[in-house]
């Protein structure tokens, strides 16, 4: 049961499907005058969860497309190192961009993409992040739309993982320590 390596539930099912109906709206609204299509771009793989959701809560024309970008490895640490390990499927020329993540915590990803994406001429780019750690900050970055800001510990679920696991849980939680941090010698 992964129920059990929770240290507490953070944000319950009910409390996240609130909060992107929400952002939905608000994305909606905003782009209600857009010429085009919005492209909307999940950063893989942790986003997909969300992105899945808040695309349906957008009563306008959406694009698809995915970027793999990485700072963490498999670590809970993040590097400061951004490398893109899949970038975009189609040009974003002219495009009205979203880039949808599911975590700001240092910003080096982000602000990684806030720089190389306006490079190649969008229409505009807009950051909608489900979670943000402020306090974890290293770089500024402007987050157009955020779900929730959240204390500093190690949170998943709703797309965001540890090694690789607990993407599938439906609610965001608190992770143990003792998952994460090697036991003591005996
Ligand atoms: P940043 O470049 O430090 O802002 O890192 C953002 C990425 O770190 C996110 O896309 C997540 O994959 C990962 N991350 C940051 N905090 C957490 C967390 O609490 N749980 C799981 N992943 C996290
Ligand atoms: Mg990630």
């Amino acid at each position: 049961m992964m129920q059990e390596d929770m240290e507490r539930v953070l944000f319950t099912e009910a409390d996240i499907k609130a909060k992107v109906k929400e952002l939905g709206k608000k994305i909606t609204a905003d782009y209600q005058d857009a010429k085009e299509a919005i492209f909307c771009v999940g950063i893989l793989k942790g986003a997909v969860i969300f992105y899945t959701d808040l695309v349906r809560q957008i009563d306008l024309p959406v694009e698809f497309d995915f970027m793999i970008a990485s700072s963490y490895g498999n670590s809970s640490l993040s590097s400061g190192n951004v490398k893109i390990l899949k970038d975009l499927d189609y040009d974003i020329a002219g495009k009205h961009v979203i880039v949808i993540e599911d975590i700001i915590d240092t910003g080096h990803t982000m602000s990684y993409l806030r720089k190389i994406l306006p490079a190649r001429s969008p229409a505009s780019v807009k950051i909608c992040a489900f979670l943000s750690k402020p306090s974890r900050r290293q770089v500024d970055v402007a987050i157009d739309y955020c779900g929730f800001e959240v204390p500093d510990e190690f949170l998943v679920g709703y797309g965001l993982d540890y090694a690789g696991r607990y993407r599938n849980l439906p609610y965001v939680g608190v992770l143990k320590r003792e998952i994460y941090v090697a036991p003591p010698l005996p």
